[in-house]
């Protein structure tokens, strides 16, 4: 049997080339190698944590879905499905927020950082979200999951509580391992010390931008008042960032990028990386518009995904409630 893989998106807005490269891409090169059993979801119980419209909820998660489909994956050839409709992925969070030490999610980097940028609603959602993140994932007994680097934290909690469960009740769950990609943080390009992050948007290339809003937002990206176009993460950070977003979306390597761009100026370097980006898109841009002009096709794939990922998580949470002695 192929080992199984699973990740998710919270449906909160277009995505950014950070999604894009950090983690969507790998979804889509990982679910085509063949060597895998996919799950991909929109991580709409996990959105609830960040102030929201319910008029919009629907919406954004259509849009997520549209996302996963314009960008490749496939639903014959992963299971992409809605989290909530699931309702094993709350029974296990309940099950392993009981086994949780509170100081381990006191520790969380992403609980600090949205605590502050929220300040006007930290819920208790906010706080045990990793929880429920390792319910996702431990679930369906997944071996692997492809993130951002970001989520290592969060993933290190979901390993720590399938070894703590297995020994106190018996061995139920797989630990799960993190699958990078060669960028697994870009950065923001009006401020490259941070990653770019939906909550900036106007640090953000959207993968949705039209090739006019590519070219101003490059065009502005801030960079150092040096003039090499040269990888130097520490001294050349904003360059260094639009290098790697280069030589990721070509698949080239960051060398090959600078001596096509020795002797050249920056503004000669980031016309072209507009360029380049606009064109990789064009497809994505067309395949989003097609697929959002079709709601309910998207929702009939999103339910039927649903359907299949239900029938293991049905599986797999009545074995974990006979464990814990909670069945009947
Ligand atoms: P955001 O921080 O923009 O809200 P999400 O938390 O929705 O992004 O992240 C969705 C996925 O994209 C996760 O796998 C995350 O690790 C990845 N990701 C988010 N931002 C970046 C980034 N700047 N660079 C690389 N990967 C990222
Ligand atoms: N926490 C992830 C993020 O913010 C989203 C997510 C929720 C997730 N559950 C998951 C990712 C399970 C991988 C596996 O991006």
């Amino acid at each position: 049997m192929k080992p199984r893989l699973i990740s998710g998106i919270q449906p909160t807005g277009r995505l950014h080339i950070g999604n894009y490269l950090g983690a969507l891409k790998n979804f889509v090169e990982l679910q085509n190698s063949g060597k895998y059993e996919c799950y991909f979801f929109v991580a709409d119980l996990h959105s609830l944590t960040e102030s929201f419209d319910p008029k919009e909820k629907s919406k954004q998660i259509l849009e997520l879905a549209a996302d996963y489909l314009a960008t490749g994956l496939d639903a014959k050839k992963s299971v992409i499905f809605l989290q909530s409709t699931i309702p094993a992925h709350s029974e296990l969070a309940w099950i392993l927020n009981t086994i949780t030490p509170t100081g381990e999610l006191e520790r969380m980097t992403q609980f600090k950082d949205k605590s502050k940028a929220q300040q006007e609603n930290i819920n208790a959602g906010l706080f045990t979200y990793p929880i429920l993140m390792a319910a996702d994932v431990l679930l369906y007994d997944a071996k692997f999951v492809p993130v951002g680097n970001d989520q290592d934290q969060h993933l290190e909690l979901a390993r720590t509580l399938a070894r703590k469960f297995n020994k106190r009740f018996g061995a139920s769950f797989v630990e799960p391992k993190a699958l990078h990609t060669e960028s697994p943080r870009v950065m923001s390009l009006v401020n490259p010390e941070k990653k770019m992050s939906k909550s900036d948007p106007a640090g953000c290339l959207f993968l949705d931008n039209e090739p006019n809003e590519i070219k101003k937002k490059i065009g502005h990206a801030v960079t150092d008042s040096g003039k090499e176009v040269k990888y130097d993460p520490e001294k050349k950070t904003g360059i260094s960032n639009l290098l790697q977003i280069y030589a990721n979306i070509e698949h080239r390597a960051v060398k090959h990028i600078e001596q096509q761009f020795s002797g050249k100026t920056y503004s000669e370097f980031k016309s072209s990386l507009a360029e380049v980006v606009s064109k990789h898109f064009e497809p994505f841009r067309t395949k989003k518009k097609a697929l959002l002009a079709k709601p309910q096709t998207l929702m009939a794939t999103l339910k039927s995904g649903s359907i299949k990922a239900a029938k293991n998580a049905h599986r797999k949470i009545s074995e974990i409630k006979k464990r814990v002695g909670i069945a009947l």
